[in-house]
């Protein structure tokens, strides 16, 4: 019988359009072969959705997100839009969507593939084998906390201020998604935080102490999130899953996307309380300076929507099937510019869809 699915596309800015539309051509041919049957529903975010309807998460969009299985997004922002109010921001409409949508954690991995072990930064014997997977709080802590804004002080002075702040209920639910993938994983979760200074973070760390009991088989440790920072480009393999609240974590995922040399292949998740559509996109932004050139690395996109296949959708086979055609792409020698080393053939974002759909047949 054939399954169907439901999936909102957000093409979003940028590169966005180009990258999604090889990865709707896999998922397409992906469809034919696991007898499962997508529709697909577009809808506007960010700068695009601001130039049609002055706003970057239009009402309708956050409708279409909520009568899905699973949202697809591209990217958002550009330098057109960058110096309009906060509130007709791109980027506003990526946290809006995120709060709208509960999606309070967000899964991050950062595995060096062996085939681009080069294009890191750090040596070969560093980096070889890192496999990390942060699962970063979404929609709390200093992103959200009251107050915030730009205030007088009563000398006339301006004066900025955002919140960090997490109540138990928050720390409890993010800490608990860090156990279950680390359970999945190795087995080894890290809780990042800066509880020698932030009383925010005290609680933190007393809740993912407290929650540890609960986990026997996990083996938790602790960071102070500079020491993390450190530990990251120093010894990066150390780690396996990797807990943290939002800022920490917005900072240390690329911090670790970056140790796999090619931010153009990380996908992430970003997840709600069971039963709500998650949203799949790539780590990478929306990269305005090579958009419509056809010079965008599809290949985050395409394994954003293998992780909707699997965690979102409960399509393992055929996540596993996207997973294994880009790896033989790579192993076949074709590298978009981003992920480009001598030996190897140059192709554009088209040309590489069309070699993933040859290879799914
Ligand atoms: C990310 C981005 C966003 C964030 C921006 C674009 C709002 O950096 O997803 O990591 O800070 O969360
Ligand atoms: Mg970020």
């Amino acid at each position: 019988m054939t399954t169907k699915h439901r999936i909102t596309l957000l093409p979003g800015d940028g590169i966005g359009p180009e990258i999604i539309s090889v990865a709707v051509a896999v998922l397409k041919a992906i469809a034919a072969k696991h007898d499962l049957e997508f529709t697909f529903t577009e809808a506007l975010i960010g700068g695009a959705a601001i130039d049609e309807t002055g706003e970057p998460l239009p009402e309708a969009t956050l409708t279409a997100c909520r009568q899905s299985d699973a949202v697809l997004l591209a990217a958002i922002g550009g330098y057109k839009w960058d110096n309009l109010p906060r509130q007709q921001r791109p980027e506003t409409g990526l946290l809006g969507m995120r709060a709208g949508l509960g999606l309070f954690a967000n899964l991050r991995p950062a595995t060096i593939l062996p085939q681009l072990i080069d294009a890191s930064s750090l040596k070969r014997e560093i980096v070889e084998g890192v496999d990390i997977m942060v699962v970063r709080e979404l929609t709390g802590g200093i992103y959200f906390g009251q107050p915030k804004g730009i205030f007088e002080t009563e000398t006339g002075e301006q004066r900025g201020v955002n919140t960090m702040a997490y109540s138990v209920g928050e720390i409890d639910r993010i800490a608990k998604v860090g156990f279950e993938t680390a359970q999945k994983r190795s087995g080894k979760l890290c809780s990042v935080d800066k509880a020698n200074v932030l009383d925010v973070s005290q609680l933190w760390r007393d809740r993912v102490t407290a929650m540890a009991r609960d986990y026997n088989d996990v083996e938790l440790s602790h960071l102070y999130v500079d020491n993390a920072a450190m530990q990251l480009v120093r010894a990066p393999r150390q780690f396996d899953t990797i807990v943290t609240g939002n800022l920490f974590g917005d900072i240390l995922s690329d911090a670790a996307a970056m140790l796999t040399g090619s931010i153009g292949m990380l996908p992430s998740a970003s997840l709600g309380a069971a039963g709500t559509p998650g949203v799949y996109e790539p780590v990478h932004g929306s990269a305005p300076d090579i958009a419509g050139q056809d010079k965008a690395n599809p290949l985050a996109q395409v394994l954003s929507a293998a992780m909707m296949l699997r965690y979102g959708l409960n399509e393992p086979k055929a996540a596993t099937e996207i997973e294994t055609v880009v790896n033989q792409v790579l192993d076949q020698g074709y590298r978009t510019g981003d992920i480009m080393s001598p030996g190897m053939k140059a192709v554009g974002c088209q040309k590489m869809g069309e070699i993933l759909l040859k290879l799914i047949g």
